[in-house]
């Protein structure tokens, strides 16, 4: 599947958001390996702690699924009313939770850049030095 395709379904997977309170709506496009695409949108709750981000709602379907390889993720964001053409990256504690799924070296973010236009990163360039399985597995025990 294409990036324009993935962001397309990014942009649909938007129009689901939850977001009485920021107003602020984020759709997520997630392709595992296999070729398959989860949504999400961001869900938000009057208590704010339990509101949740588009790419997390998009991961944790695809891992209940079973899912644990993907390729690449669409994410677009912007304030209700607006077309989300401007760039709108994942917070930190989505950047985590690909850390935990995917390869920092090969797994791709695609962010709207503008209209029909779109920037990639990889999950390294977001998140350089991050923590992952591999640390927390090896533990301390001297080599
Ligand atoms: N949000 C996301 O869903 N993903 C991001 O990458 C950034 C922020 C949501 C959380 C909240 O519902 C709203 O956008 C404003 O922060």
């Amino acid at each position: 599947m294409t990036n324009d395709e993935l962001l397309k379904e990014a942009f649909e997977a938007r129009t689901h958001a939850y977001t009485p309170y920021s107003h602020f709506q984020v759709g997520a496009a997630l392709l595992t390996e296999g070729g398959k695409v989860y949504h999400g949108c961001n869900i938000e709750n009057a208590a704010f702690g339990p509101s949740i981000c588009a790419e997390r709602t998009a991961f944790f379907k695809a891992v209940y699924d079973g899912e644990r390889k993907f390729e690449k993720i669409a994410i677009v964001g912007g304030s209700e009313g607006t077309d989300a053409s401007r760039t709108c990256a994942p917070c930190g504690v989505c950047r985590q939770v690909m850390r935990e799924f995917c390869d920092p070296e090969t797994f791709t973010i695609i962010l709207a850049d503008g209209k029909d236009k779109w920037k990639e990163f990889t999950l390294k360039e977001l998140l350089p030095l991050g923590f992952g399985p591999e640390d927390l597995m090896r533990g301390n025990i001297p080599e």
